[in-house]
């Protein structure tokens, strides 16, 4: 299905022109609730940074939103249509897309098989290794992603440039929608712009809707048309970026921190609260 098909751009209409629509979703393993509430909604072409603290619920959600796993309560919306998700092969064919924080690339196979890697169907049956290693090399080039060689062990790289790879992968089956859990984790400024350029030239060219969990203010705001922030399983705060900045988003989450702090010392779990 297409938005230019009446069908299509009917549903589109129906989900208030948000590609995606996600409606209290709750994710509980066992005796752990990682998402109680969660609200959220993605544009089309728009990019949404997701940010929050280290166990706040941001990977359980884009794990949730990709097929991977299901929630345990709650619905999603793609284009107007409600979705539940078999698997991350049925998301993938529905058109969403993650790149995980643990990148799932081969470090000992090379840059093009990796770029095919179960991903065989998009792009004709029996690839040979020429016909992968010219794709691959086309592909990269396009998205200006600059590596030695398609040839080149995947481990041989750096950081920047195997989460390069794994957006490229990504961006290779056409996705409408892109989730990336923390590509600029653990990367220098330079690798960083890697990504951020990347994420840049796919927002110009308006395909696809992305979904980008980080930590750098400075960088999401840069990049993002608007910014969600997920605390204790709950989206609780949303603006566009314009109408916000690293001084707010920094404010908000020394707060957060502050709060843990002085609850864990009334629990006497803490002996003092820096001022
Ligand atoms: N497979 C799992 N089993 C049990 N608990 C999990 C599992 N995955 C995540 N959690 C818990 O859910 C919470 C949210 O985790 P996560 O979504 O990874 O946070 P974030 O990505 O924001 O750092 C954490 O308390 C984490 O320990
Ligand atoms: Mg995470």
């Amino acid at each position: 299905m297409t938005t230019t098909t009446p069908e299509g751009a009917a549903a589109a209409a129906a989900a208030g022109g948000d590609i995606l629509r996600v409606e209290h979703i709750s994710k509980r393993y066992g005796a752990v609730t990682a998402l109680t509430d969660v609200n959220m909604h993605l544009g089309y072409g728009e990019v949404l940074g997701l940010l929050g603290d280290n166990g706040a619920g941001k990977s359980t959600l884009l794990k949730i939103l990709c097929g991977f796993q299901p929630a345990t309560s709650g619905r999603i919306l793609l284009e107007g249509q409600e979705v539940v998700f078999k698997s991350v092969d049925d998301a993938r064919a529905r058109g969403i897309d993650a790149v995980y924080q643990d990148l799932a690339l081969v470090n000992q196979l090379s840059v093009f098989h990796n770029m095919f890697l179960n991903r065989e169907q998009n792009s004709g049956p029996l690839l040979n290794n020429r016909a992968m290693r010219k794709l691959a090399r086309e592909h990269l080039e396009e998205m200006g992603i600059k590596i030695p060689s398609v040839n080149v062990e995947v481990a041989k790289l750096s950081g920047g440039q195997r989460q390069a790879i794994a957006v490229a992968r990504s961006v290779y089956s056409n996705p409408k929608i892109l989730l990336l859990d923390e590509p600029l984790a653990a990367m220098g400024v330079k690798e960083g712009a890697i990504i951020l350029d990347l994420v840049r030239q796919l927002k110009e060219q308006g395909n696809v809707s992305i979904i980008i969990i980080a930590h750098n203010y400075g960088q999401v705001l840069e990049v993002c048309d608007r910014v969600n922030l997920i605390q204790h399983g709950e989206i609780t705060y949303d603006k566009r970026s314009a109408e916000t900045s690293v001084t707010e988003l920094t404010e908000m989450v020394v707060a957060e921190y502050r709060q843990a702090l002085e609850e864990r010392q009334r629990l006497g779990q803490h002996p003092h609260i820096p001022s």
